[in-house]
Order: structure tokens, then C-alpha cells, then sequence
């Protein structure tokens, strides 16, 4: 007898369209969570993807950034997060993601990202980048704008979570 139901399941996860949200999330901001939140409505599944070996030196563990995600996306039901290590179009391809998501802020992240994109589409033609520009909020912010702002005391209630907020002035023994 047919199973219909895994031939369902099969030929479904064949045509869903999976992207990769990725990058450094230390800590996972409110621009990022905008992106996020917008892009989980553009694909069946989106995979934030928290880059753990990187020039940066990260106030928080990769398995704490992951963890922080998880906390704060969990009212999306099709948003995983996942760690990565390596190139990201590798990373695309083991989650079957055809399509990465970058949030634009502002001109000065364009060059950046646009030599990324193309970089990233010469290793993988499969893989294309798209491009969310950022609500207008959060165009300043930066996880280091939000570092800086909490080791020196200031409030960053409107940078971040409340979960997220507490456990960044945790770090600083706030
Ligand atoms: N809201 C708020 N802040 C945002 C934001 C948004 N929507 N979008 C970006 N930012 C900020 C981040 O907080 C981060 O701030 P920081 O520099 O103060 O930490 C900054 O912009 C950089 O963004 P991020 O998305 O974390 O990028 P990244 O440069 O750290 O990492 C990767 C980008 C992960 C996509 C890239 O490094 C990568 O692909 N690495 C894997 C190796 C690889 O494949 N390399 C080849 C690519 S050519």
C-alpha cells in the first residue's frame, strides 16, 4: 500500500522555501528581531544561523546567543536557530535554505554586503541573498552600540528584549 502521508511529507519538504538568517547576534538585537519577525513571513521555514568562529571576540557563547534566540523567537513556529561554523553557503546547503537573509541598515553596510552576496553566489549560483532594509528604529543599532551602552550604564531597554536585557547587564554585573 502507498504511503501517502510520507510521499506528502517528502514532496513537501521539497518545494519549501527555506532561508538562512545568519550572523553574529551578540547579543540578538530588535533590528535583528524585525528582520526576523518580516522574514519568517516570506519563507516556509527560516533558519537564524549564529556564526560561532569569527574575527569578533563575543561577550556571549555561541550556545548562549543560540539559547537567547530561542527565547525570544519562540512565538514563531517556523523560525529555528541554529549554530554554524565555516562558509555560510555551507551552511545554507546542509539546512536546504536556497535564499540567505541580510537586513540593510544603512549605505555604508551596501558594499559590504553586496561583496558578500556576489561572493557567496560565485560558491554557490544555487544560494541568492536578499536583502530586507531595516525599520527605520533600529537603522542605528548595532550589538556593539548596545555593549557599550550597558557597560557604561546607560539603558538599553529599547535596544533589546527584556530577557535579553537581563542577561547582558548580567555580563557586565549590572
Ligand atoms: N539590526 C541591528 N543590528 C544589525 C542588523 C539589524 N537589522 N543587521 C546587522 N546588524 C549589526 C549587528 O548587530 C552587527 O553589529 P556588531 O558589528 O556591533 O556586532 C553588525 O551589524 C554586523 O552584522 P552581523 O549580521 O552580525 O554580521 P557579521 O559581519 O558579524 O557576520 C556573516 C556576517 C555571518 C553573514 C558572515 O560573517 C559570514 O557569512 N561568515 C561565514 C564565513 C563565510 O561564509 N564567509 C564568506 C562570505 S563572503
Amino acid at each position: 500500500m502507498t504511503n501517502y502521508k510520507g510521499v506528502w511529507a517528502f514532496a513537501r519538504l521539497n518545494t519549501m522555501r527555506i532561508a538562512v538568517y545568519p550572523g553574529s547576534f551578540d547579543p540578538v538585537t530588535l533590528g535583528h528581531m524585525d528582520i526576523i519577525e518580516r522574514s519568517s513571513k516570506l519563507f516556509d521555514k527560516l533558519i537564524v544561523g549564529v556564526l560561532v568562529n569569527s574575527s569578533k571576540v563575543p561577550l556571549f557563547s555561541a550556545e548562549e546567543r543560540v539559547n537567547m534566540i530561542k527565547g525570544v523567537v519562540s512565538e514563531y513556529a517556523n523560525v529555528e536557530v541554529r549554530s554554524f561554523d565555516g562558509l555560510l553557503v555551507e551552511f545554507a546547503r546542509l539546512c536546504k535554505a536556497t535564499a540567505v537573509v541580510r537586513g540593510l541598515r544603512a549605505v555604508t553596510d551596501f558594499e559590504y554586503e553586496l561583496q558578500m552576496s556576489q561572493t557567496n553566489h560565485i560558491i554557490a549560483p544555487d544560494i541568492d541573498t536578499i536583502f530586507l532594509t531595516t525599520n527605520l528604529n533600529y537603522a542605528y543599532l548595532s550589538s556593539s552600540v548596545v555593549k557599550e551602552v550597558a557597560r557604561y550604564g546607560g539603558d538599553i531597554s529599547k535596544f533589546v528584549a527584556p530577557e535579553v536585557r537581563r542577561q547582558v547587564l548580567e555580563k557586565y554585573n549590572r
